[in-house]
């Protein structure tokens, strides 16, 4: 089931630097019996953990048919040579990874990640039949200045810069404001709509039409399972970008559930 364009709602938990690979298995496992199978049958689970369990997570998703996707964090932009401490993206393809998040607003601000590194980045994992999670967001200065939208307007051209309407298919925008990140604070529903729908309006300028419409546009920063049926019933708006609330199985399954109810809440309305 989707949202009234045919996008399939997308709940993605990114683990950052949390849960070793015996954890990870645990929490998929776990994972695997909580999600509702209605909730799974209107939207697509995804997990994001570390590098170190990729392999792992691969492995128990797959021996037992577990309908949940695999994520990376992050990649190099190049697809091999000498960049010690870096992880290829054709590695990453070859684990059976799906989506990488590409410009976190963490790598953007601890590890110097800039526009231009994100673009490449973005061509890398295109270039390897994967899908980018791109991540923009506004500042809380920035937000009080009133620029949020020249904000992530000009993050999501410089990320797509170089790419292709065809390879940009599948494309996934999170819209990640930095100040709600792992704060508790979120923007109301209708800022989130608003910012979703901004998101859209460029992509289309910048991609088209087609890809605009196709394209799923994605809210994280503080999503919980209280909160997520609001901040998802924007029509922009396909899904959530889950830190802090998706280490445990139990809370990241309530979010999918939600989601899921938010799904049904919005056919009713349209009919
Ligand atoms: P949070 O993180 O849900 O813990 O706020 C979201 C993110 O950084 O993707």
């Amino acid at each position: 089931m989707a949202n009234a364009d045919g996008r399939r709602m997308l709940v993605a938990g990114n683990w950052k630097m949390h849960h070793d690979h015996l954890q990870a298995i645990r929490t998929v496992q776990e994972l695997s019996l909580r999600l509702a199978a209605d909730a799974l049958a209107r939207v697509e689970v995804v997990v994001h953990p570390p590098f170190t369990d990729l392999r792992s997570v691969q492995t128990v998703i797959e021996d037992r048919a577990i309908p949940v996707g695999l994520g990376a964090q992050h990649c190099s932009s190049e697809d091999s040579g000498a960049y010690t401490g870096e992880i290829a993206p054709p590695m990453l393809a070859r684990l059976g990874v799906r989506y990488v998040l590409v410009g976190h607003s963490e790598r953007r601000t601890l590890f110097g990640q800039d526009d231009a590194q994100v673009a490449a980045t973005v061509r890398a994992v295109l270039r390897h039949q994967m899908v980018p999670v791109v991540c923009v967001g506004e500042s809380e200065g920035e937000r009080a200045e009133g620029r949020t939208d020249e904000r992530i307007g000009d993050q999501v051209v410089a990320a797509l810069g170089g790419a292709t309407p065809e390879q940009l298919g599948e494309l996934v925008v999170a819209y990640e404001p930095l100040w709600a990140i792992g704060s508790g604070a979120t923007p109301s529903p209708d800022d989130v709509q608003a910012a979703c729908a901004t998101v859209r309006h460029v992509v289309g300028q910048a991609a088209g039409a087609a890809v605009a419409g196709a394209c799923r546009i994605i809210y994280g920063g503080s999503v919980n399972a209280d909160n997520t049926a609001d901040l998802v019933a924007g029509p922009d708006v396909d899904g959530v970008l889950v830190g802090g609330a998706s280490l445990q199985a139990e809370s990241f399954a309530a979010i999918a559930s939600a989601a899921a109810a938010a799904v049904v809440a919005a056919t009713g309305r349209r009919r």
